[in-house]
């Protein structure tokens, strides 16, 4: 028998204790022992709860007891659940988290802290909510040589911007409803202006290319800015907006990450993503193209993933998984201004005006030009043009 705890009886922590619950035969048989939850971490009292037995306000009981050997983190944020983290990791305890901000900004660091002390520090709920994607990206696709990873990363803003084109909801109320569903971020900001989204972005990167890229050196745009037009624009050319997190390898072989609205034809497979899923899109040299699709967010999806993460760690106590990334590389990155994309610009100018400063372009809806030829924003914003908007295309 393994025993276990878990920090955080919110949405996600709630949800790993009803899975390692419901499930717990299924669980035992895959583990190869049972795993029984011990401990879980609150501030709050919960009358009533099935896991009154287990609820503790105080984090030494787990810190201190070592019969437990694998922790689920899920406060989130990265102040109280980062020292909590590091003092469970130097205790010789694995650690399964859906926390992407810490991850995002202290995984080279977590990492390293796991290693010292020979034990797993897992984070597969982090991206994409329950898809399996971060074990496939650094142990299936080992094979290649990872070109780009891009997607639909954030499922409250997806869940918005499906509600808004396909029933006309109002933002306001798509965004409460996703809420209500548990999709969004205590403070939804941070969806709706892509920071949650930036976070993810940075995860895929250092475990596409190996280095550790910070939040800061992946400029981020939200959904806050999209307006009807581009919505219109996008659908007369057979297109959706999306909010994409990209992290790609440049001709030059630099690196280069972001998050912005963009164009996507209905040629993508992230065309058809809509709603809280999320779809990925791994390219590599061997492999060609693949996508990773499934719930981005939610309490029983994120939790399936946590508590894959932690039978794991009961299948390697003793033993480390190789997992890890070297620190930032800020001279190995690019600009994603300076890097050459079809784009949609959206202007008052007429289509004379738009080809005579930017080259070829065909004229669609919304005050939108879709450009024959890719270009870099930067040339977009010295065109000279009064711009609405510039969008990029995925392709
Ligand atoms: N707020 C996040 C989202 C939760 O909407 O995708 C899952 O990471």
């Amino acid at each position: 028998m393994v025993q276990v705890a878990i920090l955080g009886f919110g949405t996600v922590g709630s949800g790993v204790a009803e899975v390692l619950t419901q499930n717990r035969a299924v669980l035992a048989e895959k583990a190869g022992e049972e795993i029984r939850l011990k401990y879980i971490l609150d501030t709050r009292e919960f009358p009533g709860s099935p896991f009154e037995a287990q609820l503790t306000h105080n984090f030494e009981d787990i810190l201190n007891d070592p019969e437990v050997k694998v922790v689920a983190e899920c406060i989130g944020g990265a102040t109280i659940a980062l020292e909590f983290v590091k003092k469970l990791l130097a205790a010789g305890k694995h650690v399964a988290t859906s926390n992407k901000e810490m991850v995002a900004t202290h995984g080279h660091e977590l990492l390293e802290l796991a290693k010292a002390h020979n034990v797993n520090f897992f984070f597969e709920a982090s991206v994409g909510g329950g898809i399996p994607l971060l074990r496939p990206l650094a142990c299936d696709l080992a094979g290649n040589q990872i070109t780009e990873v891009t997607g639909i990363l954030n499922g409250t803003t997806n869940y918005i911007l499906s509600e808004m084109l396909d029933k006309g909801a109002a933002f306001d109320t798509a965004l409460q409803e996703a809420q209500a569903m548990g999709y969004a971020e205590r403070n939804p900001a941070a969806d709706v202006e892509g920071l949650d989204a930036c976070r993810k972005v940075c995860i895929l990167s250092a475990l596409a290319f190996g280095f550790h890229v910070y939040p800061d050196l992946c400029p981020t745009q939200g959904i806050a800015a999209i307006t009807g037009d581009d919505v219109a624009a996008a659908a007369s050319a057979g297109m959706k907006v999306k909010l994409l997190g990209r992290t790609l390898k440049t001709a030059e072989g630099k690196v280069c990450a972001f998050v912005a609205p963009h164009f996507v034809p209905a040629s993508s497979q992230l065309y058809h993503v809509d709603g809280v899923f999320n779809g990925v899109v791994i390219r590599g040299n061997a492999i060609g193209e693949a996508m990773f699709y499934g719930p981005g967010a939610g309490k029983l999806p994120t939790a399936s993933a946590v508590v894959g993460d932690m039978v794991d760690a009961v299948w390697h106590l003793s033993q480390r998984r190789r997992l890890d990334w070297a620190d930032a590389q800020p001279d190995q990155m690019a600009d994603p201004w300076e890097l050459p994309l079809p784009y949609v610009v959206r202007t008052t100018a007429s289509l004379a005006e738009v080809e005579a400063a930017l080259g070829q372009a065909k004229a669609l809806d919304g005050n939108g030009y879709l450009l024959a030829a890719p270009t870099t924003r930067r040339a977009i914003e010295q065109s000279g043009l009064a711009l609405l908007a510039v969008r990029p295309v995925f392709q």
